[in-house]
């Protein structure tokens, strides 16, 4: 049997469902002769390890504990009771995942897998290549950070898999790659990114006023708490950086162009949420509508989309023929349109849904399947 080591960055909803998911595979994988160890969890304040991490990792039932006592609130510094177990806090994790990297990196390859939601991770990360270590990602911050970071990730192609970073569990990543490696040029991506503003977008066609859609998009429970942190266009633009640095452009956050859907004045800094969405929002209502009615003139719909081409990085609103691909999108998925030689007049279409704990850790697991080939 294949044993592939990992240690997981994060327990919160994705990094949860990742470890049900392993657990739940496991006739699966034994069927492929490949048996995924879990030698560590950690979440922002301790790291549970196997008392050895060389020869034992935490077995399946102490794997479900984890995730009930994280779904409970609880902190994982509570399982020292109920197995085998070593346990460390905040100031010593670092230090202790370093070690970990030392020991298992060049000799299994080890997989860091980054399921956080913070910048914290770095350096951990960046140490962890140097150390032999693969890294799979579905945390976007460390690939949107400097420059110099991206390098040093990506500076090991087959040790780093980031699908889950754009469109959650779709085939994106893997996509752009083979597009890329058999030297097929890429013209043009235009992507709905977000499954809010793809679901915003598409229902302005109606006739419905902004303000009424985005209150039933919160109740539904479609937006983060604050929907100005969908509206603003930050995570699409995340996305946006990670993609164009895969097509090779050196470019930082500051330089993509972004188009927020509420003004400066709405910010959180000057408003609350619920001001924001009783008063802000219907002041937008008008000038949306406008906006929708004026490219229906030309059989166009608005969609909130990024746009690669060349050197162009932009996100924001745009016209789009009514019946493309990004056109006829309805509801929450994720569409994106790749142009390239080989598909320049249709593009490829991918299509499907573009967040949800358990298309984000499927599309981990498979990462993580990915790079075992290269270990034995
Ligand atoms: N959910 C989706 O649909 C989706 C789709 C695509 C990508 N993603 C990405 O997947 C990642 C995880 O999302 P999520 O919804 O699971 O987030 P989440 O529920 O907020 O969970 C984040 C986890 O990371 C832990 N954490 C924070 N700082 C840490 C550190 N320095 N070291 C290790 N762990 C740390 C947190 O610890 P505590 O428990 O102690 O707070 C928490 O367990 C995010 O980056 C998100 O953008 C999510
Ligand atoms: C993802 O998991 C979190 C934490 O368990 C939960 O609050 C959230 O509703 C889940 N999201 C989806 C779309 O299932």
């Amino acid at each position: 049997m294949k044993k592939i080591p990992l240690l997981l960055l994060g327990c919160g909803g994705v990094g949860r469902q990742l470890l049900q998911h392993i657990v739940s595979c496991r006739s699966l994988h034994a069927q492929q002769g490949i048996k995924l160890r879990v030698i560590g969890v950690c979440d922002s304040k301790s790291l549970v390890a196997a008392s050895d991490v060389s020869v034992s990792e935490l077995d399946d039932r102490f794997l479900l504990e984890a995730c009930r006592i994280k779904s409970a609130g609880s902190s994982l510094s509570t399982l020292r009771s109920f197995g085998e177990c070593q346990i460390y806090g905040h100031s010593e994790l670092p230090q202790r995942v370093i070690e970990i990297a030392s020991l298992l990196g060049k000799a299994t390859g080890l997989a860091l897998v980054d399921c956080s939601a913070t910048m914290d991770t770095i350096d951990l990360l960046t140490r962890a290549i140097d150390l032999g270590c693969c890294i799979v990602l579905a945390n976007k911050k460390p690939l949107t950070s400097l420059m110099e970071h991206y390098d040093k990730l990506v500076s090991q192609p087959r040790h780093i898999r980031h699908e889950s970073t754009v469109g959650a569990g779709l085939p994106v990543i893997a996509s752009l790659n083979r597009i890329l490696s058999s030297g097929d040029p890429i013209r043009c991506i235009i992507g709905s990114l977000s499954g809010t503003l793809g679901y915003v977008m598409s229902e302005l066609e109606d006739g419905k006023p902004l303000s009424e859609i985005v209150k039933a998009a919160k109740s539904l429970g479609y937006t983060e708490p604050d929907p100005r942190d969908d509206l603003g266009g930050m995570d699409v633009a995340r996305k946006a950086l990670i993609l164009a640095r895969l097509l090779g452009s050196r470019i930082v956050m500051d330089s993509i162009k972004v188009e927020s859907l509420y003004p400066e004045e709405m910010s959180p800094s000057k408003m609350s949420i619920d001001e924001f969405m009783s008063t802000g929002l219907p002041l937008l209502d008008k000038y949306i509508n406008d906006r929708v009615q004026k490219a229906s003139l030309h059989g166009n719909v608005l969609r909130y989309v990024c746009v690669l081409e060349g050197s162009r990085c932009e996100v924001g609103i745009q016209e789009l023929p009514k019946n493309s691909a990004l056109g006829r999108l309805k509801g929450s998925d994720n569409v994106l349109e790749i142009y390239s030689r080989c598909y320049s007049q249709q593009p490829l279409v991918i299509q499907g849904a573009g967040a949800g704990n358990d298309t984000t850790a499927a599309g981990v697991l498979a990462d993580i399947l990915d790079i075992q080939d290269l270990f034995n």
